[in-house]
């Protein structure tokens, strides 16, 4: 295989280097191309652009492989748990005994806010969304403690497993802080002898004071959720925290912005959506048919379906859609939005339209309808998918920080107007 690929423009020849992955994928290193030819490339949307070497998450799109630092999703769904995989995609390897104990009890450690964060949350108005409230609380902690938060890279690098434990665990703290806000309700504290989901669960749910057992079906399956999202490589939301981050901004900075771009129903506001799409199919009588007659006609969108990189079944929707039944027979919960999700499943993909543009199940098919039957109100479930990316947004903050040597900063093709004079108000 040759190491340089030929361009010619014009009666112009540039020799690029060609840059190979461990997985034999190939780039063509532009990077000194318009230094050498005032030319760049154009690719809307960044389909076709790698945006750096990154040793985090490996997807195959065409395959449905996704692994997390060389382990497959499938094998960690089954062996492994959030925590554990946060380890792993934090640190590169799989942790021993002692350090898996030594993480878990450095995240117990943070699990309850500082007060000047929970006043941070109150003060927000009653109707401001999760998301919203999310992204200002991350920037709330990272006030609390400015040690951890430094914009120098090399402090902030010191100090990275600590804030990383930190954030990880208050991430939680805060959605139940959120939750409970938006009720009325103070947040109970937590109980250090409990798991990550337990305490999580009985923050949520529970009133101060009270603990109530929290079912082992609810905790693995909130577990599996939060683990399967733990990273997707260059995603909206962590391209974005890497683009804060390249700028030197702390791990609380570059979080509260990769919260602002999961918000959207693209992105992992797609769970909200799909919830909202499933009740109002329930509600018309439709048994998904029609919808996606809709969907064809490019009147509404299938929500849950299509993704940017998985032309093929997203091996976290196959994951989920398995762990759905089992967790509503757990929970002795019947949904008839199940249902009426395997019909638009089987309907969609055995349709042309769907066929012929790869469009399959994603992640965000399957999660809401076992949040739902875990209890959790929907306007939550965008910030559920939050903490589970937290140790992927963090690991891409830690590369960056360890390995990025230039600001993030792609250029454009200007299409505007050209040069035009000024005319003073009264002449327009
Ligand atoms: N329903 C119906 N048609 C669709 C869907 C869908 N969900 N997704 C894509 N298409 C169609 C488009 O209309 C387009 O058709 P055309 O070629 O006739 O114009 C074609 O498939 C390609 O669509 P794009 O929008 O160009 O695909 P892209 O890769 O840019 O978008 C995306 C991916 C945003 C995920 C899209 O599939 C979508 O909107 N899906 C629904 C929202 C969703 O579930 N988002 C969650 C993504 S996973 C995540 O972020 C965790």
């Amino acid at each position: 295989m040759a190491d340089t690929a030929n361009l010619e423009i014009g009666d112009q020849k540039y020799s690029l280097n060609l840059i190979k992955g461990t997985e034999q994928e190939l780039a063509v290193d532009i990077s000194k191309l318009r230094k050498e030819s005032r030319v760049i490339t154009f690719d809307d949307g960044y389909g076709n652009t790698g945006s750096c070497e990154s040793e985090i998450t490996f997807i195959d799109g065409d395959k449905g492989i996704l692994r997390y630092r060389g382990y497959d999703i499938a094998e960690l769904a089954e062996k492994s748990n959030f925590l554990e995989s946060a380890y792993l995609l934090l640190n590169g390897n799989l942790p021993s005994g002692g350090e898996l104990d030594g993480f878990r009890q450095r995240v117990a450690g943070y699990c309850d806010l500082p007060a000047e964060v929970l006043t941070s949350i109150r003060s927000q108005p009653a109707g401001a969304h999760p998301m919203a409230v999310l992204s200002s609380g991350l920037q709330a902690l990272g006030g609390s403690y400015p040690q951890y938060g430094t914009n120098d890279r090399k402090k902030d690098l010191e100090s990275f497993d600590e804030s990383s434990a930190l954030i990880i665990s208050a991430v939680r703290s805060l959605a139940a802080a959120i939750y409970k806000n938006s009720l009325g309700e103070d947040l109970s504290s937590s109980d250090p002898g409990r798991t990550y989901c337990e305490n999580f669960l009985s923050m949520m749910f529970d009133k101060p004071g009270e603990s109530t057992p929290v079912p082992s079906a609810v905790e693995s399956a909130l577990d599996l959720i939060f683990l399967l999202h733990a990273d997707h490589e260059q995603n909206c939301s962590t391209s974005t925290c890497r683009m804060i981050a390249s700028g030197g901004a702390n791990p609380f900075a570059s979080l509260a912005g990769g919260v602002s771009a999961l918000w959207g129903p693209l992105h992992g506001g797609a769970n909200m959506a799909v919830i909202k799409m499933l009740d109002e199919i329930h509600e018309s009588g439709d048994d998904g048919s029609r919808f996606v007659e809709s969907a064809k006609q490019g009147k509404s969108r299938l929500m849950g379906f299509g993704h940017r990189v998985y032309r093929n079944y997203d091996p976290r929707a196959k994951i989920l859609k398995n762990a759905c039944d089992q967790a509503l027979d757990a929970l002795g919960v019947s949904s008839p939005i199940l249902q009426i999700a395997r019909r638009l499943e089987e309907v969609a993909l055995e349709d042309p339209y769907f066929i012929q543009r790869k469009l399959y199940p994603n992640v965000d098919f399957y999660s809401g309808i076992i949040l739902q039957a875990l209890g959790f109100p929907t306007n939550m479930f965008t910030v559920l998918f939050a903490i589970g990316r937290t140790p992927g947004w963090l690991s891409h903050w830690k590369e960056i920080a360890e390995n990025g040597k230039k600001i993030h900063r792609p250029r454009q093709i200007y299409q505007g107007e050209t040069l035009r004079p000024y005319l003073p108000v009264e002449d327009r």
